[in-house]
């Protein structure tokens, strides 16, 4: 069987794929307020900025990859009205029906569905927006989920890929000491659980900087893709047309 990463662990690739469910398994329940914690309230700009960029007018079909406890897909269901529709995915079970209720709470219902990136169960051309926010990380073929969100949107549709990127080089010992010394010992006091952040410190040095992440984008499809870094490339916004 081919091999892959998991952190900086080498595994076959299945196994992968069952350890990421396992993070994400063992940390559903607390994934928003850890967040929050780790990311000092952060995320929700790194977010906002995203939802800015995707400008979605009213009408438009959004699909939101990844989505885990809905942060981009009830921004963007507030912004497509009526007339439009976001659907929320994800692989994990938990994360998504952490969401869920989290969204029916809030009194919004949204079409939700259990899928792998890898294999989207939607028709060619069905979205003018496809989102991943933080999730292409985890993916084991980054290639074969790249080339599915860019067959699911029509001509002229975008791609958004919200993920942890390459920091600029002042800042990499800081924050390579908050990632490895910090974050897991949050992880162990609120959430029970060290490895899931370390492993989350560990997939963020694995997964390829702006410039590679941007050549992957263009080979899958996108014909046009620029580069928006925030907070000094801890995390970046992709954005990819199909054109
Ligand atoms: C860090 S969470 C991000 C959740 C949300 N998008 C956010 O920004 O808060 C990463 C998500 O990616 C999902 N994921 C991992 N591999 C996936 C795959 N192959 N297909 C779809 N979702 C996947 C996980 O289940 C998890 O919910």
């Amino acid at each position: 069987m081919a091999q892959t990463h998991f952190g900086y662990e080498t595994v076959d690739e299945s196994e992968k794929a069952r350890r990421v469910r396992g993070v994400f398994d063992s940390v559903a329940s607390r994934y928003d307020l850890m967040n929050d914690l780790l990311s000092m309230g952060m995320h929700r700009a790194w977010k906002a900025y995203t939802v800015a960029v995707a400008n979605v007018k009213s009408g438009d079909r959004v699909l939101d990859i990844a989505g885990g406890t809905g942060d981009l897909a009830r921004a963007f269901a507030r912004k497509v009205g009526e007339s439009g529709t976001v659907v929320h995915t994800d692989i994990n079970e938990a994360m998504l029906r952490t969401g869920r209720d989290r969204l029916l709470d809030e009194g919004m219902v949204l079409p939700t569905t259990t899928c792998d990136a890898e294999h989207l169960p939607f028709a060619t051309g069905s979205f003018d927006l496809v989102t991943v926010a933080f999730g292409l990380r985890n993916m084991t073929h980054k290639d074969a989920a790249l080339r599915e969100m860019c067959r699911v949107l029509r001509d002229g549709g975008r791609l958004m890929v919200l993920e942890f990127s390459k920091v600029a080089a002042p800042l990499a010992k800081p924050y390579d000491w908050y990632s490895f010394n910090v974050m897991p010992k949050i992880g162990r006091f609120v959430a029970g659980d060290e490895d899931s952040y370390r492993y989350l410190a560990e997939s963020i040095r694995m997964h390829p900087d702006q410039q590679t992440l941007k050549a992957m984008m263009k080979e899958a499809g996108f014909g046009h893709v620029d580069v928006h870094n925030m907070s000094a490339g801890v995390v970046a916004l992709h954005v990819g047309i199909k054109c």
